[in-house]
């Protein structure tokens, strides 16, 4: 049985991708979250939670034990430390395969009026996803990192990639599609190891996202 280890789990694209797994799959969960109380509802036997900050080294390494792959769903100034610190319990606990969530744009790979509104909204936050990225291909993991156009709740699962040194297309994409593309790299253990994709939905080309 494949175990999975979510790191932060609170998150809104975690939550979609963790009732896909539930309904979807048979693996096994642990939820890594700040503030567990948050996810009490999906204890269970097939879900185990942990109160944990990923820079918290000894839990982090505890909770990386025994566990076949790791997705991370992250945020915050300080993700290049998270970053480092998922590697570190990874190697040291020799868990390999892995699931970064990051950005589009972090390497000016958006084209256009889109392009340039998207570094006027959002640019001077993406450093620390740039620089974890870097640490994160650095590593000798079974990395796949995603790069998500910008996020709507839609209910839908409608998604399509581009590759690291490709131009970025589209403006949006649902968290539900995000989720969807992580249960199969998941399922898939061979799908895009050591991969960088930008995750769209097609046909959103635009100025901006048409819901902002
Ligand atoms: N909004 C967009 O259009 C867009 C587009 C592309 C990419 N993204 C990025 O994609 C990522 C995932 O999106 P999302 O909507 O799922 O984000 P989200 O809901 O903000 O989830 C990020 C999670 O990271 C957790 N976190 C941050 N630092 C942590 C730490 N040190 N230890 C443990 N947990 C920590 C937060 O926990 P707490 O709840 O405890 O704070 C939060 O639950 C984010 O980085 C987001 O910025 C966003």
């Amino acid at each position: 049985m494949t175990s999975i280890l979510i790191l932060g789990a609170g998150g809104q694209i975690a939550d979609q991708a963790i009732d896909l797994f539930l309904q979807e799959t048979d693996v096994q969960l642990t939820l890594y979250l700040r503030n567990a109380n948050r996810l009490k509802k999906y204890e269970s036997n097939r879900a185990r939670l942990v109160e944990g900050d990923v820079l918290d080294h000894t839990t982090l390494r505890e909770s990386m034990e025994g566990q076949d792959a790791v997705y991370a769903n992250l945020s915050g100034d300080d993700l290049e430390d998270q970053a480092k610190a998922i590697v570190d319990a990874m190697e040291s606990t020799g868990v390999k395969r892995l699931i970064f969530i990051s950005s589009l744009g972090i390497y000016d790979e958006v084209p256009g009026d889109f392009g340039k509104w998207n570094n006027r909204t959002i640019g001077e936050y993406l450093g620390p996803y740039r620089k974890s990225v870097d640490v994160i291909e650095a590593s000798n993991l079974d990395y796949t990192v995603l790069r998500p156009a910008w996020l709507t709740d839609y209910d839908e699962i409608e998604y399509e990639v581009t590759e690291k040194g490709e131009p970025f297309k589209g403006t949006e994409v649902s968290r539900k599609s995000v989720a969807a593309l992580v249960v199969k790299l998941i399922e898939s253990s061979d799908l895009h190891v050591r991969g960088n994709l930008g995750v769209n939905k097609p046909n959103t080309d635009g100025e901006k996202p048409a819901f902002y």
